[in-house]
């Protein structure tokens, strides 16, 4: 049990007792988040379930998503978030379509849309398409009939907080709206244990004395449970810009190991002994240098795209150019991995059925957005290959991510039956069963020569070569029979 997962369960009791009492007495403050994606459902829930004296309501156009929060499975995949909503729903955690009555109750509103790259129009493929933030301050605008403290909790570029204000004040003279900046930083898979102890909780404002008072007003929700020293303020424009900034230098990280992956393959260097010899020097640190098959996830790409975008729009070039490096190399190494499955398969694919471990972005969650394994998967089938993919939560969301080429890919649950009569398999997401499976028993069952590409490094590959397989890690020299 993961400890934010055991202090979960040991608060809940004294929690539901607080509930209880909670439902006899009026809410202190009428909450409302519009968006009920990955990061507004867990979100919201962890406010309501560290702040039972909170009305938490979350609403989306979606009504197939409302519908799914409302139920028993809900619509993602996050180990501790049942826990969590199972203890706040229907006392102080509600889920509904109905945005206008949301609006006309809160004094507080998040406002946690998507806001994916732009695929149209100038800036496609670059810059953050905008229009599903701009309804939805449009409908604040227009529904609002008492004062509001407007939360961005998007990500989105610099100056948003300017159009949104501008929006805000047009047409609705009747009433204030205070404009914050409250980016999330919580990582998919971890959301829960994020949530309720984050490194940091960013809030950006005006510094005027209203300003300051609504800034006020967020920064009490967080010091329920949050220290006051992790609560940081600043001015808005820092507060937007620091989250795609926090993005890009993760995925940097990324990419330079990568980078340096694909030298050692060169080189006979190992990447493990290598990010292990840098991340021990306490000024680089050890986290996020897992050489793997490339990052996905919907943030990285996205954040640093659009960050380009805007160095641009700002006549830095140069700026622009290094951060985009770090797309490219992430391109790069996806490339590379479908090279090497290539090469060292005789230099043909044609027919052969492939195995892929895992299709979700990472470890711990059901996403698939811009997974390493949907690029992978179109390149193997481009190659004739015959595709298995199994994956204990992405299946789903893989069978939508590859419709149109279902006619080559056999989606299962269980990995034995997904490597049998397979002549390779390649992990892609570093799954914890995949490290324990009976790899006797699987190499038994697999076309000869086998081989195992291990985009994660997760596995013994020492101990699987010695059963038979050609070994084929990141940033380490293959181990082969030939
Ligand atoms: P998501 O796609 O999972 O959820 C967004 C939700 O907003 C959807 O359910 C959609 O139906 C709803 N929506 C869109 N327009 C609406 C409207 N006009 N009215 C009501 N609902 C509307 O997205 P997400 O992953 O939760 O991301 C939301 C924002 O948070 C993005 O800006 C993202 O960059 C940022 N973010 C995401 C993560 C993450 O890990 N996913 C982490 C940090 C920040
Ligand atoms: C990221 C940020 O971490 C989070 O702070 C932000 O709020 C949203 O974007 P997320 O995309 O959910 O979170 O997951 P993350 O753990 O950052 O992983 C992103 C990708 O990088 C995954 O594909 C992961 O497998 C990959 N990764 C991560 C590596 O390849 N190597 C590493 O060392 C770490």
């Amino acid at each position: 049990m993961i400890p934010a997962e055991a202090g979960i369960q040991n608060a809940t009791a004294q929690r539901n007792n607080d509930v209880e009492k909670g439902s006899m007495m009026k809410f202190e403050r009428n909450i409302l988040c519009i968006g009920a994606g990955y990061v507004g459902g867990p979100t919201m829930a962890m406010i309501a379930y560290k702040c039972p004296q909170y009305r938490v309501t979350v609403v989306d156009i979606n009504p197939e998503r409302i519908r799914q929060w409302n139920s028993s499975n809900l619509p993602i995949f996050e180990p501790g978030l049942e826990e969590v909503v199972l203890a706040c729903r229907e006392k102080n955690l509600f889920f509904s379509t109905d945005i206008e009555k949301g609006i006309k109750e809160a004094e507080i509103i998040f406002v946690s849309v998507n806001t994916p790259t732009k695929s149209f129009g100038a800036g496609a493929g670059m810059a953050a398409d905008l229009q599903y933030w701009e309804k939805t301050a449009r409908q604040i605008r227009d529904c609002a009939e008492s004062p509001k403290i407007v939360v961005e909790k998007s990500t989105l570029p610099v100056k948003t907080s300017l159009a949104m204000e501008r929006i805000l004040s047009g047409e609705n003279d009747r009433v204030y709206f205070d404009v914050l900046s409250n980016p999330e930083f919580l990582a998919e898979g971890t959301a829960i244990k994020d949530l309720e102890n984050p490194d940091r909780v960013l809030i950006g404002s005006h510094e005027t004395k209203r300003a300051l008072k609504a800034r006020e007003v967020l920064v009490e929700i967080y010091s329920n449970w949050v220290d006051r020293e992790k609560i940081i303020t600043t001015n808005l424009w820092s507060s937007e810009l620091s989250k795609l900034a926090a993005n890009a230098f993760l995925a940097q990280r990324i990419s330079s190991i990568n980078a340096i992956s694909a030298l050692c393959e060169k080189t006979d260097a190992d990447i493990g002994e290598v990010a292990t010899a840098i991340g021990m020097d306490s000024r680089v640190g050890d986290k996020f240098l897992r050489a793997s098959v490339g990052f996905g996830g919907s943030c990285f790409k996205k954040d640093i795209l659009n960050l380009v975008y805007l160095c641009r729009y700002y006549g830095l070039n140069e700026v622009a150019d290094y951060w985009e490096g770090v797309v490219r190399i992430n391109d790069y190494q996806k490339d590379r991995f479908v090279l090497n499955m290539l090469n060292a398969m005789f230099n043909t694919l044609a027919g052969k059925r492939i195995c892929l471990f895992g299709f979700a972005f990472k470890a711990n969650t059901g996403d698939t957005r811009e997974s390493p394994g949907i690029f992978i998967a179109r390149e193997l089938v481009e190659e004739q290959a015959e595709l298995v993919i199994t994956d204990p939560e992405a299946l789903e969301n893989a069978r939508v991510d590859l419709k149109d080429i279902e006619q080559h890919i056999t989606y299962l649950d269980d990995p034995y039956e997904a490597a049998e009569g397979s002549h390779a398999i390649a992990v892609l997401t570093e799954w914890e069963l995949y490290r324990d499976l009976d790899y006797e028993r699987i190499y038994q069952s697999m076309m000869k020569p086998a081989f195992i590409f291990d985009g994660r490094n997760i596995l013994d590959h020492r101990r699987l070569f010695a059963m038979g397989f050609n070994v084929f890690p990141i940033g380490k020299a293959p181990l082969t029979h030939f």
